[in-house]
């Protein structure tokens, strides 16, 4: 929702580099992380293919001939990168030590993503993406499909956000329309987001070292003249505090460079793209019980996130009408928190009136609207986007418009300002990275496919004696227990309920034996 810039931190205590060609003294090697394609007639799939590859942002780019670095601490070499086309001609991005260099490890269906890591460099926070092949990224077209994930933040605390979303990234990250980009998808390249960020190195096969300005707070990033805007899915922005998932729409398809105040240097809202988006985070939305440790969602153990992308004609050809959350957590299906503010209905997912009534009921610009709300972001899930996972710092506002009060000087009682519990002195990058070194996440068990397919339970709303929300159908005239499903959109178990209870609608996708 707000600035994702300044994420990239990495401390080489020697030196830095950065560049568009590639390097050879690291062998690149993707960690394998396995994922699942799911069916409603099939089951899932197992994708042993699956791997991560590191953003080029946090690799050493140095001279094609040598080693000498091309970027140090938060400053580009001036004879090596006079302008940004011979940057890029100049200076390699080389293979990463995944674990050793940046905290990656990843074990079956399972990635950590650590948060500190100290070797003979010190790197902070880091973002991958999942790869199809060694040289392409994994599309995801999201439309009539849901996405799910298991996730552990209880090692998250104040501050830190573990970021699993979607960007409208080119699949081979830009090698084949940009040409001076030898690297691509391999590397890390092409990352683009709804903040057109300008901290990243590279973009469209030229070095973003023209008008550079070091980082004043970030003794490893800074910005230069040019921002890689595109639609951004942000399907889980979280700690152990607080969650938000939110479209951010932008009015191009694919990766857009902007320049100069087009990047939104003068407002926010100057770019092509919805800064601010349209969150549905639970707190914020009046259920300050749902989410936390201890709380419905207990983060203090892994949970499952469910994440449909629904269709006006339930088709995968519709257009994008209602994005779903449902959690699912020792074995019970937990539906999404309702809104409960003044002036807005008791809304439970993310659809045109949802986003329109919290624009009005908190007093918020309405970018989302602008440009072109979920409309746009329905034509970059149709077009395929790639699927980014991260952890990272705030060195703009100290993550407080996820998990805090923001903004600070706002009155905290005022519907919309309130996020979560954290202190409005919490955050602060120096803090976070000394006192919380050691934080990580794990993100697992990655399944897409048909709705309804991803993911199983029994539901909640009663101790035990679930039925279940899986696939696998039963024969249509028998009778459901008690807890268990009796409806919704492609159920085609049974619909009549045992002795003593009745089915009861809950939503157009579940109707439960109560
Ligand atoms: C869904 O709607 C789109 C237009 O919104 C249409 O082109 C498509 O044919 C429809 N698909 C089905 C299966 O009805
Ligand atoms: C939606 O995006 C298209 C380009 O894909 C753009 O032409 C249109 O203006 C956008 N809609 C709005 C309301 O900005
Ligand atoms: C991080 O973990 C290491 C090893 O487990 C420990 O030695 C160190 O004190 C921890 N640091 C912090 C800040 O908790
Ligand atoms: C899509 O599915 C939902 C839930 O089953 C149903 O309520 C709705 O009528 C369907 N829409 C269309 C256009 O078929």
């Amino acid at each position: 929702m707000f600035p994702k810039s300044a994420l990239i931190s990495l401390t080489f205590l020697a030196a830095v580099v950065c560049g568009q060609q590639v390097g050879t003294n690291t062998a690149e090697t993707h960690p394998k992380m396995s994922w699942q394609k799911c069916t409603k007639s099939g089951g899932c799939t197992t994708q042993s293919a699956g791997a991560v590859v590191l953003d080029a942002n946090w690799r050493w780019v140095h001279t094609t001939t040598g080693y000498t670095n091309c970027y140090t601490g938060n400053t580009w070499d001036a004879t090596l990168c006079p302008d940004g086309a011979t940057c890029a001609k100049n200076c390699a991005l080389d293979g990463a030590d995944y674990s050793g260099t940046y905290g990656i490890t990843t074990s079956g269906n399972a990635l950590t993503l650590k948060f500190v890591t100290t070797s003979a460099n010190k790197n902070i926070g880091s973002r991958v993406y999942l790869m199809a092949s060694d040289t392409q990224y994994q599309m995801f077209k999201l439309l009539n499909q849901e996405f799910t994930f298991d996730v552990d933040v209880s090692n998250l605390p104040c501050g830190l956000n573990g970021a699993l979303y979607f960007s409208e990234m080119d699949a081979d990250g830009g090698l084949s329309k940009y040409t001076t980009n030898k690297a691509g998808a391999k590397y890390g390249t092409g990352y683009c987001d709804s903040q057109c960020p300008r901290d990243i190195k590279f973009i469209a096969g030229e070095a973003n070292s023209a008008g550079w300005t070091p980082a004043s707070n970030d003794a490893n990033a800074g910005t230069g003249n040019y921002g890689a805007c595109c639609n951004e899915m942000d399907v889980w922005e979280a700690n152990s505090v607080a969650a938000a998932y939110t479209p951010h729409p932008c009015t191009v398809s694919g990766l857009s460079r902007c320049s100069g105040t087009a990047c939104g240097t003068n407002s926010r809202y100057d770019t092509v793209c919805d800064p601010d988006g349209c969150d549905f985070n639970s707190y914020r939305m009046g259920d300050t019980s749902f989410y936390g440790k201890g709380l419905t969602v207990d983060t203090s153990q892994k949970f499952t996130v469910v994440t449909q992308f629904l269709t006006n004609n339930n088709s995968s050809s519709g257009t994008l009408s209602e994005i779903r959350r449902l959690y699912v957590q020792n074995g019970k299906v937990i539906q999404n928190s309702k809104v409960n503010i003044p002036g807005m209905s008791a809304y439970d997912s993310i659809t045109t009136d949802f986003c329109s009534a919290q624009k009005t009921a908190f007093g918020d610009t309405d970018s989302f609207g602008n440009k072109g709300g979920l409309a746009n972001m329905s034509k970059a899930a149709a077009n395929g986007m790639v699927l980014v996972m991260s952890v990272w710092d705030d060195h703009a506002v100290n993550m407080l418009w996820l998990d805090s009060s923001y903004p600070t000087d706002a009155d905290a009682s005022k519907p919309g300002i309130k996020r979560g519990t954290c202190a409005t002195t919490s955050g602060a990058p120096a803090d976070v990275e000394s006192a919380s070194a050691n934080a990580s996440v794990t993100y697992s068990n990655i399944r897409f496919g048909d709705i309804g397919s991803t993911y199983t339970g029994s539901s909640t709303g009663g101790g035990g004696g679930g039925g279940t929300t899986t696939t696998t159908s039963s024969a249509p005239s028998a009778t459901q227990v008690k807890y268990g499903q009796c409806g919704g959109q492609g159920w085609t178990g049974p619909t009549v309920c045992a002795s003593g209870s009745r089915c009861v609608v809950l939503n157009p996708y579940y109707s439960q034996c109560q």
